[in-house]
């Protein structure tokens, strides 16, 4: 018996999309294969295109490597949110899409109290 599971659903549910992945597939896979909402540019951690928020299951992904880590904290990227094109599925998760035009990209406003 294998020590994971052999396969893992990726649930987005705020577009409604949901597949099943073989356990180990990368998420750039799955979405090319499933159309799942996700757009990719340089699938080398760069240009943040594919921006996701982990919304549960972050322990179901692969561990982030040092390029992600830097672009991430480039972009002050909150602690939930993900390259999509540097992970592997390593059990259920859900997640949403972060597009370039996304308010959640905005840095958050300074408020000042008069
Ligand atoms: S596609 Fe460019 S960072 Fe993922």
């Amino acid at each position: 018996m294998p020590e994971h599971p052999l396969t893992a659903k990726i649930e987005f549910p705020v577009t409604g999309e949901v597949c099943e992945v073989d356990y180990d597939d990368t998420l750039v896979d799955a979405t090319f294969r499933y159309e799942l909402p996700i757009r990719y540019r340089c699938e080398r951690a760069v240009c943040t295109t594919c921006l996701v928020e982990v919304l549960e299951g972050a322990d179901h992904l692969s561990p982030m490597e040092d390029r992600e880590k830097q672009t991430l904290a480039a972009v002050k990227a909150k602690p939930n949110w993900r390259l999509a094109c540097q992970v592997s599925i390593l059990g259920d998760v859900k997640l949403d899409y972060i597009s370039i035009t996304d308010s959640r990209r905005k840095p958050e406003e300074t408020t000042t109290s008069s």
